[in-house]
């Protein structure tokens, strides 16, 4: 079987990244990452692409006039190096229509709540807040909307600590197995 070909779109640490990288070099993951998009230039995950010979693709979003203009132009970048999937891992915006008519059900994003609860840039801390003691992470199909998509996989831990950078380790340990799993889900359309 061909192997599936990968697009991790992040703007952050790139934690997640890695992990999908690593995941597909020693061969959990039959497929391989052959672009990273990100739209912070300056971003971790950046040195991280790098380090780990992935092709990577950074751009200000105001640079352009409009979503639209810059996902038109992220999709030829896409359909020219053949991605099958597009894995979100902290890519802090919005996808449009642009993408989303082209890859169809090809999205997927990971997301540190037990979705539907605590949407949006601060999960973790908005759960700690609320008093959560079941904490978890999810990973979902893409749509238009925040965190929003039908749920693939979730994971639980139960935390009743007050240290929340040590939650948000154990978080994202549980992350990096969870993305595993799920991308190979997808490319075995076992879902
Ligand atoms: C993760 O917590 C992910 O769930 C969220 O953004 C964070 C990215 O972390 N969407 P990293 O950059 O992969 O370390």
């Amino acid at each position: 079987m061909k192997r599936a070909k990968l697009a991790v779109f992040a703007s952050g640490s790139g934690s997640n990244y890695q992990a999908i990288v690593e995941a597909c070099h020693d061969g959990r993951i039959e497929a391989d990452v052959v672009l990273l998009v990100c739209d912070k230039p300056g971003a971790k995950v950046l040195e991280r692409a790098e380090r780990y010979g992935t092709e990577s693709f950074a751009f200000n979003p105001k640079d352009y006039e409009s979503r639209d203009a810059y996902e038109t132009l992220l999709a030829k970048m896409l359909e020219d190096r053949g991605v099958d999937y597009i894995c979100l891992a902290g890519y802090m915006r919005i996808v449009g229509r642009v993408l989303l008519e082209r890859f169809e059900q090809r999205i997927v994003n990971i997301h540190p709540s037990l979705l539907p609860s605590f949407k949006g840039a601060h999960a973790i801390q908005d759960a700690v807040d609320y008093g959560v003691k079941i904490f978890g992470v999810t990973t979902h199909f893409v749509d238009e909307t925040l965190d929003g998509g039908r749920i693939i996989d979730q994971a639980a831990i139960v935390y009743e600590g007050s240290d929340v950078e040590e939650l948000t380790n154990l978080i994202h340990n549980i992350e990096h197995k969870l993305y595993v799993k799920t991308i190979n889900k997808l490319i075995n359309k076992k879902f």
